[in-house]
């Protein structure tokens, strides 16, 4: 059987994303701790989450480190911006070509993300603790990201929703 992104998404369950792709919960800790601004949230909370083709996940940043790892199919390019500075990481398993298996993007910094030369799918997990709340996560606005990173622009266009 062709495991493709198709059977992964109906065998796992998995809903599209606001920022893109498709997602699942996999667990939720019951136990809690303060966040940064002392909200309350579960200790920690995976996601499996599925980019396919020309999905994007668009730029969009959360109030916890996010630890990601690769899984299934091809390589996905993560693309944040770090002290004004475009950072591309590679999540894959092409060790030799730079690729990494596991990856951390810092809590509070714009990210997005998308296959690699938008080819095939990949199916990664996506952890944060403290654990995830829509409270804590933002969409960027096209406008405003690229006024605040204006030599970012072009990538900005691309990798934002509105
Ligand atoms: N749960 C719902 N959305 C997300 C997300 O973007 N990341 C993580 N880790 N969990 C989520």
């Amino acid at each position: 059987m062709m495991k493709d992104a198709k059977y992964f998404i109906d065998k796992i369950g998995m809903l599209p994303h606001p920022e893109g792709g498709f997602y699942k919960e996999t667990y939720r800790s019951t136990n809690e701790i303060a966040n940064a601004e002392g909200n309350l949230r579960s200790i920690s909370t995976p996601i499996n989450f599925l980019l396919e083709n020309n999905n994007k996940s668009h730029f969009h940043k959360i109030k916890s480190d996010e630890l990601w790892f690769h899984h299934e199919g091809e390589t996905l390019e993560i693309l944040s911006i770090q002290n004004g500075e475009l950072i591309r990481i590679f999540l894959g398993n092409n060790l030799e070509n730079g690729e990494v298996l596991h990856t951390t993007i810092p809590a509070n910094i714009w990210f997005a993300s998308r296959m690699k030369n938008y080819q095939g799918f990949g199916l990664v997990s996506c952890t944060v603790a403290p654990g995830f709340d829509f409270a804590d996560f933002e969409m960027a606005k096209k406008n405003e990201l690229a006024n605040e990173f204006p030599h970012l622009k072009d990538i900005i266009e691309e990798m934002t929703l509105e």
